[in-house]
């Protein structure tokens, strides 16, 4: 048997830890794997590298992926009559090309919904495919975790823990924009973990008043500093995007009017997904100066921690999903098993159709776990 591996979209720790995982498995059974670099574009292309015990040795703490990322799309995603469509192209026959050439038996995407979403329209042009989610923003269907988001939690912990620092010291709104696209897992989660004062998530627009009332809330308690952690897909209500869907979301309205530059803002990927970081914590700065009287002189500071949150080593828990997500997708090509997703749910990795997934996906934070962290502040 032969399996092929690819890496795609965002990077985040743990990819290495799931590639160590398959390539050990795959070897234990007797399968041979192949490397595919930098994403669909290596089956696009055929760009393949070794991957067999030798070059997993010595990877499981390291972050990046040695397979190499990309956000290729060998379909052409479009939006006809308010409908996402992904047409076919040349590239498509060529990754069908590719996998016939190799003598591919299964094929395993890691990789958030973009990634998992050409999987998943690949499966009916006759490929074998089998997923694994990887995406510090969370927002896989189908999964309570997905390979990165642990680590990425930490990192923002650890960054609002530093901040604290000088914020208490200076007096300081401190306004920390992290990433999670249209989806605010990270903002949430890290913000509860890291002791936020306010969190200003896509899923629910938010009020400059809002937070100016929260700040002001904590002055009167002599707290002279706060910590305010935005997702970078907030919205601000003021603005009047009620909506919380990127694909809502036309044509980068909304991030030029938070601010970014046109040439910038008109930036999109082969997925269709615009350039969201670095814009709403800035605005946010910009608008609380309009304040500066109930907020005392606190003066706002913006850090966009960007990618940061993709790098470095990734944490336990995230080794050990990778490791078991990974033993568990080569379990399934054995098996014969295709078109479906290892997700974890509590305590076991379970198989859940890739089209479910796209279909499903990006998973929102939901209100239980909003009004969770709403509790402290
Ligand atoms: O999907 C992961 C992610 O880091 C998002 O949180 C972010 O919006 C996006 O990728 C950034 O994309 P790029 O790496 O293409 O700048």
């Amino acid at each position: 048997m032969r399996i092929g591996v690819l890496t795609g979209g965002g990077d985040s720790p743990g990819i290495n830890a799931a590639l160590r995982a398959i390539v050990r498995k795959a070897a234990a059974e007797g399968v041979e794997v192949i490397g595919f670099r930098d994403g669909w574009r290596g089956l696009v292309n055929d760009l393949t590298t070794p991957l067999g015990l030798k070059e997993v040795s010595g990877i499981l703490p390291t972050g990046g992926t040695i397979l190499g990322t990309s956000r290729t799309n060998p379909f052409k995603k479009e939006k006809r009559d308010g409908k996402t469509v992904w047409e076919r192209t040349d590239k498509v026959d060529k990754v069908l090309a590719t996998y016939e050439r190799h003598g591919l038996d299964c094929l395993i995407a890691i990789g958030g919904d973009d990634t998992l979403g050409v999987a998943a329209h690949l499966v009916p042009q006759g490929i074998k495919a089998i997923g694994i989610p990887q995406t510090i923003d969370n927002d896989l269907w189908g999964t309570d975790y997905s390979i990165g988001f642990p680590t990425a939690l930490s990192i923002v912990m650890e960054a609002l823990d530093r901040l604290h620092t000088t914020s208490h010291a200076h007096h300081r709104a401190m306004i920390v924009e992290v990433m999670g696209r249209d989806a605010g897992w990270i903002a949430v989660q890290g913000g509860m973990a890291g002791g936020a004062d306010v969190i200003l998530i896509p899923e629910r627009p938010f009020s400059v008043e809002d937070v100016v009332a929260r700040i002001r809330k904590r002055l009167d308690m002599d707290k002279r500093f706060s910590i305010i952690v935005v997702a970078e897909g907030a919205i601000p209500a003021e603005l009047g995007y009620p909506v919380i869907r990127a694909e809502e979301r036309e044509d980068n309205i909304l991030r030029l009017e938070l601010g970014h530059p046109p040439e910038m803002a008109k930036e999109k990927d082969a997925f269709g997904h615009p350039q969201y970081g670095g814009s709403i914590g800035y605005w946010l700065a910009n608008r609380l100066q309009d304040y500066k009287k109930e907020l005392e002189g606190l003066t706002p500071r913006v850090t966009v921690l960007a990618y940061l949150q993709r790098g470095g080593v990734a944490t336990a828990f995230d080794r050990l999903l990778a490791t078991r997500l990974g033993v568990r997708a080569v379990e399934l090509a054995l098996e014969g098993a295709s078109g479906v997703m290892v997700g974890m749910q509590g305590e076991k990795v379970v198989p859940v159709p890739l089209e479910e997934v796209a279909a499903n996906s990006p998973r929102l934070v939901p209100d239980e776990l909003i009004e969770l962290a709403e509790i402290f502040y």
